[in-house]
């Protein structure tokens, strides 16, 4: 197995989408083929980003939407700086839970702030990483629907309402379109996976992805299988 160069690779979806669950059985998968990567997630990953992880997503708070997209945009900078940017430069794969295609599809669209400002203050945040690539993970609206709520006590987030979150899905399925991603280099390539089935048949999905790009570092599906 040859070492990687430093890549960062994004999973994105509504919740319920089964994102950390597929980011699960890819770091174990990585794990397995000795490939060194890190896991981090959005909003968190440092300890600065799990305080303002809390703050974001406590049930009931109340905060203006820009005030909400800046919070989302400091623990990414704090991210960016402190983890994701040093791995990279060591080149190790970066597994990251969301990232800013979330500050996208939940500011911008969902809530309604102007692209032009939300953008800038990413490249900010970001200090113009790009993801190598952007796996969506796509579902059903009511499948998602459900599976949220089974999960029980929903956070501030989810607590958004319909509206809000079919505005969301509706920008997420707009972002996989050529057009969508010329407009917007900074986002990398995005590319949509069926999320519908089994653990291990989206999984199978995901790597399909990943060994189309990356022949070296994800062997074929069928060596893959454990
Ligand atoms: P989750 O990743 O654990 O599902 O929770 C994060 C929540 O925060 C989710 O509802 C999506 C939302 N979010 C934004 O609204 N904007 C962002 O930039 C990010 C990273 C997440």
């Amino acid at each position: 197995m040859s070492v990687a160069p430093g890549r960062l690779i994004v999973l994105e979806g509504p919740e319920g989408a089964g994102k950390t669950t597929q980011l699960r059985r890819l770091d174990a998968w990585l794990e397995q083929h000795g490939v060194p990567h890190v896991n981090v997630r959005e909003p968190g990953g440092t300890p600065l980003g799990d305080e303002i992880r809390r703050l974001l997503l406590e049930p009931g708070r109340h905060m203006d939407p820009r005030a909400e997209a800046l919070l989302f945009m400091a623990s990414r900078a704090e991210l960016m700086a402190d983890v994701v940017a040093p791995a990279l430069a060591r080149g190790l794969v970066v597994l990251a839970d969301r990232l800013f295609l979330s500050t996208y599809a939940y500011q911008i669209a969902g809530r309604g702030l102007p692209e032009g400002e939300i953008r800038q203050a990413n490249a900010l945040a970001t200090r113009g990483i790009v993801p190598d690539l952007t796996l969506l993970l796509t579902i059903p609206a009511a499948a998602a629907r459900a599976r949220r709520e089974r999960r029980g006590a929903p956070d501030r987030m989810e607590q958004a309402g319909h509206e809000f979150h079919a505005r969301v899905e509706r920008a997420l399925a707009m972002f996989v379109s050529r057009d969508w991603q010329t407009d917007h280099p900074e986002c990398g390539p995005i590319v949509a996976v069926d999320g519908d089935g089994g653990v291990e048949e989206v999984f199978e999905r995901v790597l399909a992805q990943l060994a189309a790009r990356w022949p070296d570092t994800f062997t074929a599906l069928d060596e893959s299988r454990s």
